[in-house]
């Protein structure tokens, strides 16, 4: 009972921080810095010709930024004193390439001063990611401001690569997307790469019965195998997302299909009929991914984080 009134207070508590956000608009900074999005994208443009990792590493930051206090930028804050915050916490691993939000925030501040949150920055930096690579390009809305909270101990509201469909589909709903939405979004497993760790699960002990998921593809498993033995030596090895880790494109879609995907969260999509139907669609039309991945971003990016202020520095509150 007590069970049941928490969740619909936090479901009510999550709703209206969702509403609020209709604040949000495409032309925001139009009067105040007509030239952000343009200085972002150049920076980010810069990133990548010095860092082909720079794209996955700006569509992961924005997803971790909106899925722990929404998209407020909590996922930027250095630690600090006593303070050990989100990007420290256990899941950080895969964080990376936050001196290329660093840059655009000092351009910014030099041309419009005290305008630009950096929330909206890590939105449309991970918009850009996906142009850039190949991707679906789409009109962000903007206005986000910056929190002043963030603990290294929220990082574990993030869904774990060991979910299942359940679990994936409750992470989700709690933040206003749907299981559409969840399967769409997890297409961002078309960039970038991950370590042993988070496919351990798969690949040595599975279950009583096997050592290997049984849902893998079973010479898929044994590559995996060799770069991640039981008793990995080999600090930062892994694996990349899919067969194109700086394309965007639908590959991810099709090798799942075929037992090729890394996380029991992403096979998880075959277990349920609707989400199978999503996944074959996906796979069968690069187009139809496209559409779907803008729709459920814009309704990703546009989680409330209620912060208050536009920071000056995004490593530290005002
Ligand atoms: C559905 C639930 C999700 C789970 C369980 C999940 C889990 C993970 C894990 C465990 C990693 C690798 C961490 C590591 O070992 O380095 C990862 C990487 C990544 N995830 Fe997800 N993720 C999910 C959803 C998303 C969403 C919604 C996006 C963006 C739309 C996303 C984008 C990425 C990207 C781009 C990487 C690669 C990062 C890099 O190479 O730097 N993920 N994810
Ligand atoms: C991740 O957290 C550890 C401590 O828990 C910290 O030493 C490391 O710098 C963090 N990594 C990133 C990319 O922030
Ligand atoms: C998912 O995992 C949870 C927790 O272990 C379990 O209670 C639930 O029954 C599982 N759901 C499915 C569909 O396997």
């Amino acid at each position: 009972m007590a069970a049941i009134f928490l969740s619909l207070v936090s479901f009510l508590l999550f709703s209206s921080t969702l509403i609020s956000s209709n604040a949000l608009s495409v032309n925001y900074y139009h009067q105040t810095c007509p030239k952000a999005e343009s200085i972002i994208a150049k920076v980010v443009q810069k990133g990548i010709i010095n860092d082909k990792t720079v794209p996955a590493a700006l569509l992961r930051m924005h997803f971790h930024d909106c899925f722990i206090r929404g998209c407020d930028a909590s996922v930027l804050l250095d630690s600090k004193g006593k303070n050990k915050a989100e990007k420290d916490g256990p899941p950080n691993i895969s964080l990376h390439a936050f001196y290329v939000i660093d840059h655009a925030k000092k351009e910014l501040e030099t041309m419009c001063p005290g305008v630009v949150s950096c929330a909206d920055i890590v939105a449309v930096a991970a918009r850009d990611a996906v142009a850039l690579s190949g991707g679906p390009t789409w009109d962000v809305p903007k206005g986000r401001k910056d929190g002043r909270v963030s603990k290294a101990n929220d990082a574990i509201q993030l869904p774990f690569p060991t979910f299942n469909i359940s679990q994936l589909q409750q992470s989700f709903s709690q933040r206003g997307l749907s299981l559409d939405d969840l399967v769409a979004l997890s297409g961002g497993h078309t960039l970038g790469f991950s370590h042993c760790f988070s496919f351990q699960n798969r690949i040595h002990n599975f279950n009583n019965k096997n050592d290997i998921d049984p849902s893998m593809n079973p010479s898929f498993a044994a590559s995996l195998r060799q770069v991640c033995p039981k008793h990995n030596k080999v600090k930062n090895a892994g694996a990349n997302l899919d067969s194109t880790p700086t394309v965007f494109d639908n590959a991810y879609f099709k090798l799942l299909l075929q037992g090729n995907s890394i996380f029991s969260s992403d096979q998880a999509l075959l277990t349920s009929s609707r989400t199978k139907r999503l996944v074959k669609k996906f796979a069968g039309s690069q187009e139809e991914f496209f559409e779907a991945f803008v729709k459920s971003m814009i309704k990703m990016s546009s989680i409330n984080g209620g912060g208050s202020e536009i920071r000056l520095d995004c490593r530290f509150v005002n």
